[in-house]
């Protein structure tokens, strides 16, 4: 049996298959995000451990023999957090996540020196770690003079589980201090914002083994000696390992709290002026590239909470068949934008609202909203050298019909639904958990699942759906000046 854990931003997720890659059973528990000023975004790492505990531990109760049979495990977890931790590991503050801009000054002083675009080849886009350690540096100098070890979200969970300081290569590759192409640290970066090598964790691939699960939680979970823990992977190349996205050009779309459109590179092949991410994969000598958006489900999250009906019953209402747009725009800035736009000061918006926009209107706008921000992205991808010529769809929102459909029309190509299963991050990281305890060949483990289903884009609909998208682009430069 191989142990996947996910760490998401609104839960941890456990996930166990056998050797042939069935899955056994999941279980999940919940994550609250504390949001103490406007685009601010941050979790207690002790919440992420009692998070662990509780999904495995109704792992436990209700495969006890499945899981006590655990030979690997592999972690996957939400990027680019900041978990800052003192000489004696101990937590110095909550942990700053993915979706925080608050670091965008520090973010923008970085991006101009060139040295960090050249080694990282992305834009040091405020989200990412190294302008959060600047930010703490000018905010909470305190703090920053106590830092000895910066650590990526499930890196913390890997301290816990092994008691090794251990990263890998498609995590650290949003921080802005790896050397993409290279995979390694770069130290001038480093050193631009006070650090050293010292303070970061070992490397090693997502697939090589990154531990072994401590003498005491393997017996708190009925589990023998020897328990590998692999490298893992980001959640994104970790889902990409679950979709089989591994070669050259095959490419996905999350549609979960962020929004991601990602396409495996059999070379590094950076962009950063389309804001297109090129970061590592979780397999040696592989890359990937992804548009992301910062508020996909989370744009219709939000919505459920102002009209008080779930995103269920928000999307049913719209039906199955696919609506020409209403001429009511959703801009889904909510907390900034990464790509195209890189800025974490715009915020959301509605446009064209009328005395008939009801709820309905608005769903629909958000969901528009949401695939034209996905076409943004391929056109970065595009831009960046890379054709997508169809995408598998995954995360909580794919769920909604009408919601592929929408990106199908948006994108001008094929969605393919997956067969039942559950390809997801916790998936592809126990592929990782597998991988590195029987030394498994990557890409022979990490095979795309079948394809149940294939959305096409409604071809009535491409002209009406190609209009309201340049209304859509119009939109963010008309309220960029006025937005804040
Ligand atoms: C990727 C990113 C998000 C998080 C979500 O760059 O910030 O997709 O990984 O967990």
């Amino acid at each position: 049996m191989y142990l996947g854990l996910d760490l998401g931003t609104s839960g941890v997720k456990a996930l166990l298959i056998d050797g042939d890659q069935t899955v056994i059973a999941s279980a999940t528990a919940a994550l609250d995000v504390s949001r103490p000023h406007d685009g601010w975004s941050e979790q207690e790492p002790a919440d992420w451990i009692r998070a662990t505990e509780e999904a495995v531990g109704r792992l436990k109760a209700s495969h006890p023999a499945d899981l006590a049979a655990t030979r690997g495990i592999g972690l996957s977890g939400q990027m680019h957090g900041a978990t800052l931790l003192d000489a004696a590991g101990a937590v110095l503050r909550p942990c700053i996540l993915w979706n925080d801009t608050r670091s965008h000054q520090q973010a923008a002083r970085l991006d101009a020196d060139p040295r960090f675009r050249a080694i990282t080849g992305n834009i040091v886009f405020p989200g990412f770690t190294a302008p959060k350690l600047a930010w703490v540096k000018d905010n909470e100098p305190d703090v920053f003079a106590r830092v000895a070890k910066v650590l990526l979200p499930k890196d913390y969970l890997r301290l816990w589980l092994t008691g090794e300081f251990i990263s890998e290569m498609s995590d650290s590759a949003g921080t802005s201090w790896l050397v993409v192409g290279a995979r390694a640290w770069s130290a001038d970066l480093l050193a631009a914002t006070d650090l050293d090598e010292s303070h970061m964790p070992a490397l090693v691939e997502g697939t090589d083994p990154a531990g072994t699960l401590k003498a005491s939680l393997a017996a708190r979970w009925g589990m023998g000696g020897n328990v590998v823990v692999a490298g893992g992977a980001g959640d994104n190349a970790a889902s990409a390992c679950g979709m089989g996205a591994v070669r050259g050009d095959q490419a996905f779309v999350s549609l979960g709290t962020s929004g991601v459109l990602f396409a495996a590179n059999a070379r590094y092949l950076p962009n950063p002026e389309s804001a297109v991410h090129a970061f590592c994969h979780a397999l040696p000598e592989t890359w990937h590239q992804m548009g992301v958006i910062l508020s996909a489900t989370d744009s219709l999250n939000w919505l459920e909470d102002i009209t008080g009906r779930s995103a269920k019953e928000l999307t049913d209402e719209l039906g199955e068949q696919l609506h020409a747009p209403s001429g009511v725009t959703f801009l889904p800035y909510l907390s900034g934008e990464r790509t195209p736009h890189n800025d974490a000061t715009i915020r959301g918006a509605f446009s064209g609202l009328s005395h008939q926009s009801g709820r309905a209107v608005l769903t629909q706008a958000v969901v528009e909203g949401v695939a034209f921000a996905f076409r943004d992205s391929l056109e970065a991808l595009h831009a960046a050298g890379t054709d997508v010529s169809r995408v598998t769809a995954i995360g909580g929102g794919s769920r909604s019909r009408y919601w592929l459909k929408a990106i199908a029309t948006a994108l001008g190509i094929p969605v393919d639904i997956p067969a039942d299963g559950d390809f997801g991050a916790a998936f592809g990281a126990a592929r990782l958990g597998l991988i590195a305890a029987e030394k498994a060949d990557p890409l022979s483990v990490c095979v795309p699942p079948a394809t149940a289903e294939t959305i096409e884009p409604e071809d009535g609909l491409s002209q009406a759906y190609e209009d309201a998208y340049r209304r859509y682009r119009a939109l963010y430069p008309a309220i960029r000046g006025v937005s804040s």
